[in-house]
């Protein structure tokens, strides 16, 4: 096939998949975010990203959209670039939790959390990001969240107070593992620059392009900005395969065979490394916690490109 006509069939797949999935309208909006509780249903994008550069989407794929626990891969490169594998390691578990996002995922002897994916691990990753104070910390995860999108992300304001006013559960997760030193920060600074990073927004269009800069190595191919090195990019996407869909992921990988990752607002990514970043974004979960739509979108684009690891 000449590039153009692999495109036209990209585009025209893509299309397919968002008829064919959009009919489908179970899950339920999460509520526990209460400004969260307000987005549409009825939104529902696609898009595509190949390591060439290439950008496909069908649908709602410019709506933006608070990342959430889509943050947490990006972040967790940061850490990994910013203090090395070995230090990380000695923080984080990578082992799947087979437990709820949220759960107080936590090792019985060391308090270290399961992975870098839930809740628990995320906050701790956060914690490992190098600067001063809690500000220039953030500054860091959202410069670096722009450059895997290659455009400037910006803050959802309403969002982050509504998170920041109901987050007990987060702040309780940070301080048993700060009772149990396992938390390599403060708890105010690491739990609010958690909220912080879960209410960066952006569209699926954006998330295609930061998945497909996992998929490059860590090359952003639409900018040709390297944003961490290839080995980082490596850690991420295998911590991704056995942890990114939560108590979902064994199921996942069998499945749809890629590297993913949900977020509660209903953004999902999927990697196929050296050829394509895959996004979707609509907004009822299942109980697990991952798009309805978004998981039966990424399943088909799988199917259908034959990109299944395995
Ligand atoms: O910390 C929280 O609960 C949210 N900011 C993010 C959780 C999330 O997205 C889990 N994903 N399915």
């Amino acid at each position: 096939m000449t590039g153009r006509s692999t495109a036209g069939a990209v585009t025209r797949a893509l299309a397919e998949v968002h008829a064919e999935v959009g009919v489908l309208s179970a899950g339920e909006i999460v509520s526990y975010i209460p400004r969260l509780a307000l987005a549409d249903p009825t939104l529902f994008g696609v898009a595509m990203a190949s390591t060439e550069g290439h950008r496909y989407q069908a649908g709602d794929a410019d709506v933006a959209f608070t990342l959430q626990s889509v943050s947490k891969p990006f972040v967790y490169a940061l850490a990994l670039a910013d203090r090395g594998v070995d230090e990380v390691s000695r923080w984080l578990r990578t082992e799947p939790s087979g437990e709820a996002f949220n759960a107080i995922s936590l090792d019985r002897a060391t308090g270290r959390p399961a992975n870098p994916m839930i809740n628990a691990g995320a906050i701790c990753a956060t914690a490992l990001v190098a600067g001063d104070d809690a500000a220039e910390r953030y500054e860091r995860i959202r410069a670096v969240l722009s450059a895997f999108a290659g455009r400037d992300l910006d803050i959802d304001p309403e969002v982050y107070a509504s998170e920041a006013a109901t987050g007990d559960r987060n702040r309780a997760l940070a301080y048993l593992m700060k009772a149990a030193d396992a938390l390599p920060g403060e708890v105010d600074d690491s739990v609010d620059t958690y909220f912080r990073q879960c209410s960066i927004r952006a569209t699926a269009s954006d998330l295609a392009v930061m998945a497909a800069t996992l998929g490059n190595g860590g090359v952003n191919p639409v900018t040709g900005v390297r944003v961490v090195a290839e080995p980082v990019a490596v850690a991420v996407l295998s911590v991704l395969a056995t942890c990114g869909m939560y108590d979902a992921s064994g199921d996942w990988l069998v499945r749809v065979g890629l590297p993913a990752k949900s977020g509660v607002s209903g953004g999902i990514i999927a990697v196929s490394p050296g050829r394509f970043g895959v996004a979707a974004f609509s907004p009822p979960l299942d109980t697990t916690g991952n798009s309805v739509r978004g998981v039966a979108a990424l399943r088909e684009v799988s199917s259908r490109f034959g990109l299944h690891l395995m």
